[in-house]
């Protein structure tokens, strides 16, 4: 079995699995509001398909940012932390990169998994079980390599303990360049965005940066108007 990835979803490359990370924080987000009890997480990649479709919906939760604060009107930011139980059964979710990403994938890969540090070993697991060629397509910011998302991929890759390619042996050795999660996510452009637009939020690096703490493994059920229906 082979796994590759795509430091940024514009890169080309594709396999039957794909695992979609953005780590700082919309798939560290996705991961805790299924595990406390979301039913489902409706992502899209604009805001205003995220209007349009709780409208449609007549229900759900909306939730996202941009330049790292809460929409306007949204009941709920993208910090994980403000999901710490359900205030509804549908999230309907929209960030800058990371929602992009999700769809993104849903487009080129037969199944979708969510990553995150949070349910690492979890994903790694249900990667294997699928049992077939995998690609992991990094969120990264807005068209460019992240070092939150490469560290993340290269510890991917490195439980997977598959075949690599080029990129995905580049993401295990940067991996092992840094002391830990944390230091690499404070590194990033994700975790220096954070940073400077809301320090008030700065406790999400290391609530993020936290290893196979949720047993979830969240996956593409289907697409609904544009938007990528997440499920566990
Ligand atoms: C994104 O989608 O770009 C991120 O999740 C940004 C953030 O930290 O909210």
């Amino acid at each position: 079995m082979r796994v590759d990835v795509a430091f940024t979803p514009d890169e080309s490359g594709s396999a039957p699995t794909g695992i979609v990370i953005d780590v700082i924080r919309a798939t560290s987000t996705i991961c805790q509001a299924l595990a406390v009890g979301y039913e489902r997480v409706l992502c899209t990649a604009e805001v205003e398909e995220a209007r349009m479709l709780r409208d449609e919906l007549g229900e759900g939760v909306l939730g996202g940012e941009r330049n790292a604060v809460r929409i306007p009107g949204f009941d709920l930011g993208n910090s994980p932390r403000e999901y710490e139980e359900p205030a509804g059964s549908t999230l309907i979710l929209s960030t800058t990169n990371g929602t992009r990403a999700v769809v993104t994938a849903a487009a080129r890969c037969e199944r979708v998994l969510v990553a995150s540090l949070l349910n690492l070993d979890a994903l790694v697991e249900e990667a294997r079980g699928a049992g077939e060629d995998a690609i992991v397509v990094c969120a990264g910011v807005q068209g460019t390599l992240a070092l939150d998302d490469a560290y993340v991929a290269g510890r991917i890759v490195e439980l997977l303990g598959w075949e690599r390619t080029d990129a995905s042996e580049a993401a295990a050795r940067l991996a092992g360049t840094w002391n830990g999660a944390e230091e690499a996510f404070r590194a990033s452009k994700s975790g220096r965005n954070l940073l400077e637009n809301a320090p008030e939020l700065e406790d999400d690096i290391a609530f993020c940066a936290r290893e196979s703490v949720l047993d979830v493994v969240p996956r593409l059920v289907a697409m609904r108007n544009g938007a990528a229906e997440i499920s566990r």
